[in-house]
């Protein structure tokens, strides 16, 4: 059975109004398919009914929208920016006397993104200590994150071989990445659409791969939060299809190899 259209559009502005994610018309199929689990275990007969009893049950909106939102995520994601930070955003920071970097992985989903900032720079800045605050609306992507442990298939999505040797412990069928890269990391909840989780001023945001999901006005103000809970000397990264020209003007985009960066532009 097809969902109505009366369940597609109170879930679509469920999903609007809690998390900015835009589910357009023709997106049914896509809500069908992510809510059928819920709705099994849930015992309902179909997406529908399921949907027909969470309506009036505010205790079970989180879920619905966390069924919503995408999680693909790997190790390294697009290689470029963790090249970047590698290469150009901390020599730049350690070389103006940082020796403790705030770094924010917005929109983390399972960890992957904060683990990965956090062993390129143990392997290439022993001195600086990293503190990485990783955020995400999703708690069962924050839950994973926390455990930092790791199928065989998620694994072979971007960890190349040194790093998972000298950072990981096999446990039974998962990998587990180590205590020491394991504590530089805290996952928090936090909705961007809400104010910027504590742990700042930071030095380096990476936001990548959910500005795609939001309106303009939305992306404004999210970038506008942003810019507000870094350091006026700090860099943020943004996914390979994503940028802030045309959406906020208060960003310096710079070019490094084939990848960009972003700096907020003095006084704004
Ligand atoms: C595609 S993943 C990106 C993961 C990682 N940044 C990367 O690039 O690999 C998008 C993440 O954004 C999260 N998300 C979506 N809307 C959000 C919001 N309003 N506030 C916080 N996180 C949100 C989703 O839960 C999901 O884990």
């Amino acid at each position: 059975m097809t969902l109505t259209a009366d369940t597609f559009d109170f879930v679509a502005t469920l999903v609007r109004q809690k998390s900015a994610i835009q589910l357009e018309r023709g997106k049914e199929y896509l809500v069908e398919s992510r809510l059928a689990p819920l709705a099994r275990s849930a015992g309902a007969v179909d997406v529908d009914a399921f949907v027909r009893g969470v309506r009036g049950d505010i205790t079970k909106h989180d879920l619905v929208v966390e069924a919503l939102t995408t999680n693909e995520t790997s190790w390294f994601r697009d290689i470029n920016p963790f090249t970047v930070l590698r290469t150009t955003v901390v020599p730049d920071m350690v070389g103006k006397g940082r020796r403790e970097l705030k770094i924010w992985s917005a929109a983390c989903s399972s960890g992957q993104e904060a683990y990965s900032i956090a062993m390129i720079i143990a392997d290439n800045f022993p001195g600086i200590r990293t503190q990485i605050t990783a955020t995400d609306l999703a708690e069962n992507m924050l839950a994973k994150g926390r455990s930092g442990e790791y199928s065989q298939l998620e694994i072979n999505r971007g960890l190349p071989a040194p790093m998972l040797v000298k950072h990981f412990e096999r446990t039974g069928p998962t990998f587990r990445i180590n205590q020491q890269i394991r504590n530089s990391v805290t996952f928090r909840k936090n909705n961007l659409l809400d104010q910027p989780p504590m742990g700042g001023p930071f030095d380096i945001v990476f936001l990548r791969n959910v500005l795609i999901y939001f309106d303009v006005a939305t992306k404004r103000d999210v970038l506008k939060r942003v810019r507000g809970a870094m350091a006026p000397d700090g860099y943020l990264f943004l996914g390979a299809a994503e940028t802030t020209i045309g959406v906020d003007e208060a960003w310096e985009r710079i070019q490094v190899g084939n990848s960009s960066v972003y700096k907020p532009r003095e006084g704004k």
